[in-house]
């Protein structure tokens, strides 16, 4: 027999929860679940934050896009945190299988013999049983999982039946799904950049109640982030990152994306390498820039930003 995840789902207990600095209430679990994530170091954005807050409470499919590293994982997740709501993430790369979301038959031991017994997938429990679900990178997804999906979507109406036991899956009414995506499936231009990525299904897309543009913050804003990450890189350092990232952004002749998770790991490096710039530009970015003509470009950036003279 499968194991339930839990005894109680601790759903009775649902209280209204103050998202800080966002003056947005949500319900939340007055005692954290288990399978909540941890909280993190992390700002709440206000109109983002009330988004979500609307869309789940309409019951919507919650679409997060934007370029990479501009927060579209840590949204959910940090909200989730917050309100002490189990969460799933489901990666959806190639190995993410139909198996993964609706079950299958797993040998199990039982009295000395091997038996095929039915698990339930990750997904249909946590349907089952009101977590939140990630769906992240979706456009990497295999289309034979986005059509198994498809009824779960079904905003109102949402429920799955597994082939193999016949049982029709209805949503637990605190189930909530979002799916993070860089192109939104059908962007050509944003899908040149990142590569391995499907065209969605427009029916697919179709079916999510709202979409989330989450963009790069502005400067002052990345600013902060970087600082809850990594409070004791001098601000004047963390100021010159931003900077950077502002500028690199902008550049019509840097054509890679620079995420804020490239700011952080770079003023990570900056204190166990005395503060070198150069070094740590290198080692955290510099280096993963495909085209030459990027790294170029970022070089001569950051020289002038931090106030080195050109080509030492
Ligand atoms: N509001 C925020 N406050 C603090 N840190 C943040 C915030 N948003 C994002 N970050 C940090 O920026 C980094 C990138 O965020 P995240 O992984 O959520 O981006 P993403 O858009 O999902 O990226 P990808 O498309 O590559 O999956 C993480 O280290 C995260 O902690
Ligand atoms: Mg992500």
């Amino acid at each position: 027999m499968r194991k339930p995840i839990l005894v109680t789902d601790g759903f009775e207990k649902l209280q209204e929860i103050e998202i800080p600095d966002t003056g947005v209430k949500m319900l939340g679990l007055e005692v954290a679940h288990p399978q909540a994530p941890k909280a993190r170091p992390y700002r709440f954005p206000k109109a983002e934050t009330a988004d979500v807050a609307a869309g789940v409470k309409l019951g919507l499919n919650i679409m997060l896009t934007g370029p990479t590293g501009c927060g579209k994982t840590s949204l959910p997740t940090a909200i989730a945190a917050k309100l002490g709501r189990p969460l799933v993430r489901f990666n959806m790369n190639g190995e993410t299988r139909v198996a993964h979301i609706l079950g299958q038959q797993r040998p199990v031991a039982q009295e000395g013999v091997l038996t095929l017994v039915f698990s339930l997938g990750v997904f249909a429990q946590a349907m089952r049983d009101g977590y939140w679900v990630i769906l992240d990178e979706i456009e990497a997804a295999l289309p034979s999982v986005l059509f198994v999906l498809q009824p779960v979507l079904e905003e109102g109406n949402r429920s799955i039946q597994i082939p193999d036991t016949g049982e029709v899956i209805h949503a637990h009414p605190e189930f909530a799904i979002f799916a993070t995506g860089n192109t939104l499936g059908y962007r050509a231009a944003a899908r040149a950049k990142y590569a391995g990525t499907n065209v969605l299904n427009s029916a697919f897309v179709d079916r999510f109640g709202m979409v989330i543009d989450c963009a790069y913050p502005s400067r002052q804003e990345e600013v902060e982030r970087v600082r809850v990450h990594v409070p004791d890189c001098d601000s004047d350092y963390i100021d010159g990152i931003c900077r950077t990232a502002e500028e690199l952004r902008r550049d019509s002749g840097f054509r890679a994306d620079f995420s804020t998770r490239r700011c952080i790991q770079w003023a990570r490096l900056l204190a166990p390498y005395a503060n070198d710039v150069l070094q740590t530009a290198e080692l955290a970015f510099v280096r993963k820039l495909e085209s030459p003509t990027d790294a170029k470009v970022a070089r001569e950036v950051i020289r002038r930003i931090f106030g080195y003279s050109q080509g030492v």
